[in-house]
């Protein structure tokens, strides 16, 4: 079959699953699919691209002949398995946070710095998927009116955290409900019917890991190191959708309907956007949809010069598993990889 061996390492998590189902929806070229994952999953089967595989646990000789290997099993996993992949061959998107400030490897949003995709060498890094959400939104008004600042508080779901934390969120709503007394496993607290501003460890300088990977990333992938970013990242009860309250500084003023006109027709973008009758991006309905939703578009009080706005997306989608086959789909697109002959 014509089309490209596939790798999925990680295939039995959250984002591993949103793979499968964002392969199958774009009908993406595939001539074999294979499902990797630890020990634990080794023998399950799944059904995809209409058939039933088994999957592996994952192992060094797991990447043999295999041409693009999409990874989404934690950052220890990406940091012994992506060099071994890459060294026999396959291009590797990798989602975990192992190598995206490593300026050997590109950090890619298809809409912003796809040009970056083509100097990797084997590697190529999926940003944070608060960051992803954000970029979409403010590169195509940071190109006509160069962003000075910005300072964005997120409310992110629990399935940024994986297959555990949405268990757990599960379990605490039905205990709390029922008067139960509340152990929490993956977060330091209780989640249901509570926020929680701590997403990763705590950095010396008191900002959160998640916090600092939104402003090293953002500044990378827009190529911008001169713009000023501050984040608050806090985990919200919500199963799925990442939203974002974001404030931002332009070099000149700019008005809500212009940020409107520019952003109704960038890419991945859509605009919802009509307060008389409530209208405005919510985690629930970004659900299983590509884009990124931006609304609540209004001058900041508080500065000449600013904007504020309103973003979500689909954390598992855009903020995962879309954004890095949306990268496999460029490479093919630009002719920057080809398909291996079979046994090579
Ligand atoms: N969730 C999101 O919104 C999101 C967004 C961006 C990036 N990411 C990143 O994507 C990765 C996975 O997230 P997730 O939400 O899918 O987590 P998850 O639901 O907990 O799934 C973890 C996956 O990793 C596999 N795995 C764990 N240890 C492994 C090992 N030693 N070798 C091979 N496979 C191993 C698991 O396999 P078993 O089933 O065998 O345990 C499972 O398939 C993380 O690096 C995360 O930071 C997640």
């Amino acid at each position: 079959m014509n089309g490209y061996k596939v790798a999925i390492v990680g295939a039995t998590g959250l984002v591993g699953q949103e793979f499968i189902k964002v392969l199958e929806q774009r009908n993406f070229p595939i001539s074999s699919l294979h499902l990797l994952a630890s020990d634990r999953s080794a023998g399950k089967k799944i059904f995809a691209t209409q058939q039933e595989i088994e999957v592996k646990e994952t192992a060094p000789e797991s990447f043999e002949g295999i041409d693009i290997a999409l990874f989404s099993a934690g950052a220890e996993t990406s940091r012994y398995f992506s060099p071994i992949a890459a060294q026999a061959g396959a291009v590797v998107i990798d989602n975990s946070s192992a190598f995206r400030m490593d300026p050997k490897v590109p950090l890619v949003v298809p809409e912003v710095n796809p040009e970056d995709i083509k100097w990797h060498k084997g590697i190529i890094a999926n940003p944070n998927c608060s960051t992803i959400q954000m970029v979409v939104a403010l590169y195509p008004l940071h190109r006509v009116n160069p962003i000075k600042r910005i300072i964005v508080d997120t409310y992110q779901a629990v399935s940024g955290t994986g297959s555990a934390a949405v268990d757990e969120l599960t379990a605490q709503v039905k205990q709390v409900l029922d008067g139960q007394n509340i152990t929490p496993h993956v977060y330091p607290h209780q989640i249901a019917f509570n926020v929680l501003p701590e997403i990763d460890v705590f950095l010396d300088n008191g900002y959160t890991k998640e916090e600092w990977k939104m402003v090293e990333e953002t500044m990378k992938i827009m190529h911008a190191d001169d713009i000023a970013i501050s984040a608050t990242c806090v985990r919200v009860p919500v199963f799925t959708g990442h939203s974002e309250a974001v404030s931002v500084e332009f070099s000149q003023s700019m008005s809500p309907d212009e940020a409107r006109r520019i952003l109704i027709l960038a890419p991945g973008v859509k605009v919802l956007d009509d307060t008389a009758i409530s209208l405005y991006p919510q985690p629930w309905s970004a659900v299983g949809s590509d884009e990124v939703f931006v609304g609540r578009i209004r001058r900041d009080a508080s500065h000449p010069g600013g904007l504020i706005m309103w973003i979500v997306a689909d954390n598992l989608r855009k903020g995962a598993a879309l954004n890095a086959v949306q990268i496999a789909e460029e490479l093919i697109k630009r002719e920057w990889i080809h398909p291996r002959e079979v046994g090579k």
